[in-house]
């Protein structure tokens, strides 16, 4: 008798054991789910940034989608007196008065062919996409991906941005991206993300 007790009694032991342990199983999988976005996609995050207020945003980004991050690095760094878009003959200004103006890249991506969505990331200067990104566009073979852009900004909005890389990436398809604020948080990143993932 005193034996069958202390079966019965081990047994209910056991069984609460196995319940939390699933519990705990089972709260640590929907914790992974709100963290990163479950995908099946290959997914890029390649980005381009001068001071680093997009390349915190990227980096945000890839941690939300779980997506591989590439910074676009030029081949010559832009100085602060590059970036002084308040005088006409500086780098950036000289650059980006001339639409067909490709600055080189120093980077390469090898196992572009894999990936199926692609975020590209940006500041914008002069209401559009730096002459930088529009040699990345040119550089691979974007047929068949899904390319969505993103930007940070003083304040303007994305502009034409994801239609002049649309032009330059014929066989993508291009949409026309959205411009954040430097501080958006990774669940809205993750959220605006999921519309491609
Ligand atoms: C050359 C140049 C041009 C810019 N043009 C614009 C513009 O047209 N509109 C705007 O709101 N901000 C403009 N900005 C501000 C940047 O878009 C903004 O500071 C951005 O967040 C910087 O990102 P980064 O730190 O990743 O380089 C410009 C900045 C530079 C350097």
């Amino acid at each position: 008798m005193k034996y069958h007790f202390n079966n019965k009694f081990i047994l209910i032991i056991l069984s609460i054991l196995i319940l939390f342990g699933s519990l705990a199983v089972l709260a640590n999988y929907n914790k992974t789910k709100e963290d990163t976005l479950m995908t099946d996609k290959k997914v890029l995050v390649a980005y381009f940034s001068a001071t680093g207020t997009t390349q915190r945003l990227a980096e945000r980004l890839s941690k939300a989608t779980g997506a591989d991050l590439f910074e676009i690095k030029p081949e010559r760094p832009y100085t602060s007196a590059d970036l002084d878009w308040q005088n006409s003959n500086s780098r950036s200004s000289l650059e980006m008065k001339d639409k067909n103006f490709r600055p080189s890249i120093a980077n390469k991506i090898d196992n572009m062919g894999s990936y199926e969505v692609i975020f590209i990331g940006f500041p914008v200067w002069w209401y559009r996409e730096p002459s930088i990104i529009d040699t990345f566009m040119e550089s691979y073979d974007f047929s068949g991906k899904i390319v969505v852009p993103f930007a940070t900004s003083g304040g303007s909005p994305i502009g034409e941005s994801g239609e002049n890389m649309q032009s330059l990436a014929p066989n993508a398809k291009v949409y026309h991206g959205k411009c954040f604020s430097a501080n958006v948080s990774e669940d809205e990143l993750k959220n605006w993300a999921a519309e491609w993932l």
